[in-house]
């Protein structure tokens, strides 16, 4: 079987992926000229066994492992402290999306003399950054759910003003991905549905921005029909490789797409993140039906497409909402936002960061501060009657 799953890939960037293949990190580490790469890891992988071996098959690599959920300024600053300290010239980035994102940005400040926040993609800002300053990344997903190894940004929280910052520069994508379903075996079921959901909104949302993409719409399309298929079978059985490999390569897809554009999700789940500190993949799953419902009138031709291609009993919006919410339940995902330790309280404040956040203006319609105040409310309470429907 495991031979079907196996390839070697060129876009957006060059991906080993099948099971096993992290035997070829060190390989892929001497292809990108690193002869003592810093291995970047989340807090809570620092002693698992894959991470173990990984640093005993690095000739010269050192561990810098306190990267916590949401990695903040002083996260990268330390991680730069040890980078520097080490004598190192590339970065395996190694786990979730928080190591993923971290390790990109470490590796792309390490030759910088301006401080972070000059390169927050605003603009052209990006051009501000000396490209030879900035290390080779070697990123390895421990998670299916981000699709950071494929991406050309990292998400920092600035912990002074609560925001999340994106971090981008068109050379901090990976030189090289290894997407080896086996690391992910161990994912929790919990985990696996939130960075699951997490997937598929970024192909939803991809795939329902507006403006002219076709490679995007096509790699979004797929990468909805493999986590309508696999994500149910890797959460069932965790040790399921064929559905770990497809929904590895799904997360992949997502972030692909979403050069495109993201939308109203995102846009609100940002400051949700920021402020209660919850998981990002989780906080768009609970979101993703309010948001779904304010839209509706901009997304229905799009659902019915999707409900095709998902082979849905209903090839309509309505089939395709009532999917989303059985999913949810199905991956005992709560319905609402206080159901995941949120409160109303800052709800002003969530609407007028998250109607400045990069994410909104992929929205199928335009969404003001008090829209996204009154849906984010809406999610809150758990109340899909009470979201507007886009009028
Ligand atoms: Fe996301």
């Amino acid at each position: 079987m495991s031979s079907t799953l196996r390839g070697n890939w060129n876009y957006p960037t060059t991906i080993w992926a099948g099971p096993g293949r992290i035997a070829e990190l060190a390989k892929a580490c001497a292809s990108v000229g690193m002869a003592r790469p810093l291995l970047i890891t989340d807090e809570g992988l620092i002693g698992a066994p894959m991470i173990k071996n990984a640093l005993a098959a690095l000739k010269g690599a050192a561990l810098f492992g306190a990267v916590r959920g949401n990695p903040a300024l002083s996260h990268v600053e330390a991680g730069l402290g040890a980078y520097r300290a080490g004598g190192h010239d590339g970065v395996v980035a190694f786990g979730g999306g928080s190591a993923l994102d971290a390790g990109k940005v470490v590796a792309f400040m390490s030759g910088q003399t301006r401080p972070l926040w000059d390169f927050e993609d605003i603009g052209d800002w990006w051009t501000r950054a000396d490209p030879a300053g900035i290390a080779p990344v070697v990123a390895v997903p421990t998670t299916a759910g981000t699709g950071s190894e494929v991406g050309r940004a990292g998400v920092i929280l600035n912990e002074e003003t609560h925001q999340k910052k994106i971090i981008f520069h068109p050379q901090m994508m990976p030189r090289i991905v290894i997407s080896d379903p086996e690391l992910t075996v161990g994912l929790p079921r919990a985990v696996t549905a939130a960075t699951g959901i997490d997937a598929f909104v970024h192909c939803f949302e991809a795939f329902c921005a507006p403006g002219f993409h076709p490679l995007a719409d096509g790699v979004a399309l797929e990468g909805m029909r493999l986590i309508h298929r696999y994500l149910p079978r890797a959460c069932a059985d965790g040790a399921d490789i064929e559905a770990r490999a497809h929904m590895l390569a799904a997360a992949s897809m997502g972030a692909t797409a979403f050069q495109k554009g993201l939308g109203g999700v995102h846009a609100i789940a940002h400051p949700v993140g920021s402020w209660f500190n919850t998981h990002h993949g989780l906080t768009n799953a609970v979101i993703l039906p309010y948001v779904m419902t304010f839209n509706r009138g901009a997304i229905a031709d799009k659902s019915a497409v999707i409900a095709r291609v998902l082979d849905l009993p209903a090839h309509s919006y309505e089939g395709f909402f009532d999917w989303v919410l059985e999913m949810r339940r199905h991956l005992d995902i709560p319905h609402s936002l206080a159901g995941i330790g949120v409160s109303a309280d800052q709800a002003a404040i969530i609407g007028r960061e998250a109607a400045i956040d990069p994410s909104v203006g992929g929205n199928p319609i335009p969404v003001d501060a008090a829209q996204l105040e009154r849906i984010f409310r809406a999610a809150v309470a758990g109340d899909l009657a009470a979201v507007d429907g886009g009028r």
